[in-house]
C-alpha cells in the first residue's frame, strides 16, 4: 500500500504543487510537454530543455526537480558478478526485437538484462532461487519508504562490511536483510556473491551514499510496479509461466562456475536438465553463457551465436576478453552474431 500510494505522489516536491497550480506553472509549453511525456521509461523529459525554459525563482522548477528524480531509468542498483554490462546491448536489442507479450527471467540477479529493455512486456515475471535477492525486489516493491528510512544512516565502513557479513540474514527481518544485501553488495569487490571482500578504489567516491542512491531506488522502486517476483528453482519457474507468447532471457551461472552464487543453488548436471527442458517449451527462449563444447553439444538442436564479450576483474583480469554463445530457439537476427 505503502508503495502504490507513494508511486502517484512521488515525492514532497510534487504533493506542495497541487495539479491546479501545476497547470498555472506549466506556462511554457516546454515544461507542458515534459509533464506529458507518455511512456517515461522510453522517453523520458529532458530537464535541461525545461531549466531553460523557466526563469530563475519560478515555483515551476520544483515540478522539474520531480520529474527529474522519477523519470529517471531504473538500472541494477548494486554490482552482480555476472551482470550482463557488456553484453547487454546485444541481448537487449534482441529482446525489444522480438514482440511478446510476456517477458520472464528464471536467473534474473540484479536485473542487467531486465531493467536494459526498452520496451516493458505487458506481463513480466522475474525469478531468482537467491533469497537475498528476492527479498531486496520484493521490499522495494512493497516497503519502500520504510526502507529509504532504514537505510538513511548508512555509511560505508569496511568496519560495517565486516560486521554486516558476520550477520546470518535468516536472523534478519524482511527490511533488515534487504538493507543488508544491498549494503554488501554495493560495498563489495567485483560484485561477489559469495567470499565477499570490501572493496577499495581510489578513483571513486563512497559505494555506499544514499544521496546518490536514492534516486536510482526509487527508480526501481517504480519499474517493479505490476512485476511479479518469484523464488522458484528454475525448472518450475519455467513449467508456470512458459505459454506461446513467452519470452524467456536465460542467464545462469557459467560452465565452471556452478557455485559462484552458494553452494547447491546449481551444478554441472543442472546444464542438461535446463537444455531438455528448453527443447520442449512452447515460448521463445534466449540463453547467454559462456562458450565451450560441452554447451554447443547439448545445445545443438538450437540457434548458437557466438559473440566477443569483456569480462570483469573479479571473474578473470581487468579487460580479459572471451567467448560466448547466445543460444535460442528463434533466428536472432544478424546483431547477435557480430563477434
Ligand atoms: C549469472 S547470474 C544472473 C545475473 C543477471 N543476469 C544480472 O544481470 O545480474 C545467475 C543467477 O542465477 C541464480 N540461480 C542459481 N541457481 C539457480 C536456480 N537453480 N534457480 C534459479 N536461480 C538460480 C543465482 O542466484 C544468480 O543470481
Amino acid at each position: 500500500m505503502l508503495g502504490s500510494a507513494r508511486r502517484f505522489k512521488p515525492n514532497s516536491e510534487t504533493e506542495d504543487v497541487p495539479l491546479r497550480s501545476r497547470k498555472r506553472v506549466q506556462g511554457s509549453r516546454a515544461v507542458e510537454a515534459a509533464l506529458n511525456t507518455g511512456d517515461l521509461l522510453t522517453n523520458p523529459a529532458d530537464p535541461r530543455r525545461i531549466k531553460a525554459a523557466l526563469p530563475a525563482n519560478h515555483p515551476g522548477r520544483r515540478v522539474r526537480e520531480s520529474i527529474r528524480v522519477n523519470q529517471r531509468q531504473a538500472k541494477p542498483i548494486a554490482p552482480y558478478l555476472g551482470g550482463k554490462r557488456n553484453l547487454a546491448q546485444r541481448v537487449c536489442r534482441i529482446i525489444d526485437a522480438n514482440e511478446h507479450t510476456t517477458y520472464a527471467e528464471p536467473f534474473v540477479g540484479m536485473g542487467g538484462i531486465f531493467l536494459r529493455r526498452r520496451y516493458p512486456a505487458k506481463s513480466e515475471y522475474i525469478n531468482d532461487l537467491n533469497g537475498e535477492v528476492y527479498t531486496l525486489f520484493r521490499v522495494l516493491q512493497e516497503h519502500y519508504v520504510a526502507f529509504l528510512d532504514l537505510l538513511r544512516f548508512q555509511i560505508t565502513t569496511q568496519q560495517n562490511f565486516n560486521r554486516l557479513l558476520q550477520v546470518d540474514p535468516d536472523t534478519l527481518t524482511d527490511l533488515q536483510r534487504a538493507a543488508r544485501f544491498l549494503y554488501l553488495q554495493r560495498c563489495a569487490f567485483g560484485g561477489k556473491v559469495t567470499g565477499r571482500s570490501f572493496g577499495v578504489s581510489a578513483d571513486r567516491p563512497a559505494r555506499f551514499n544514499l544521496t546518490t542512491l536514492e534516486p536510482d531506488l526509487e527508480a526501481l522502486h517504480s519499474r517493479l510496479s505490476g512485476v511479479t517476483v518469484m523464488r522458484l528453482d528454475f525448472g518450475s519457474f519455467i513449467q508456470r509461466i512458459d505459454r506461446s507468447e513467452t519470452l524467456f532471457y536465460l542467464d545462469p551461472p557459467y560452465w565452471g562456475s556452478e557455485e559462484d552464487y552458494g553452494r547447491g543453488s546449481f551444478s554441472r548436471e543442472r546444464f542438461g536438465e535446463l537444455a531438455d527442458q528448453l527443447s520442449g517449451i512452447r515460448g521463445r527462449f534466449l540463453l547467454s553463457i559462456n562458450d565451450v563444447p560441452e554447451i554447443r553439444e547439448m545445445f545443438s538442436w538450437a540457434h548458437q551465436s557466438p559473440v566477443r564479450t569483456s569480462y570483469s576483474v573479479a571473474r578473470a583480469g581487468r579487460g580479459a576478453t572471451a567467448s560466448e554463445l547466445l543460444i535460442s530457439n528463434f533466428y536472432p537476427g544478424g546483431e547477435s552474431s557480430l563477434a
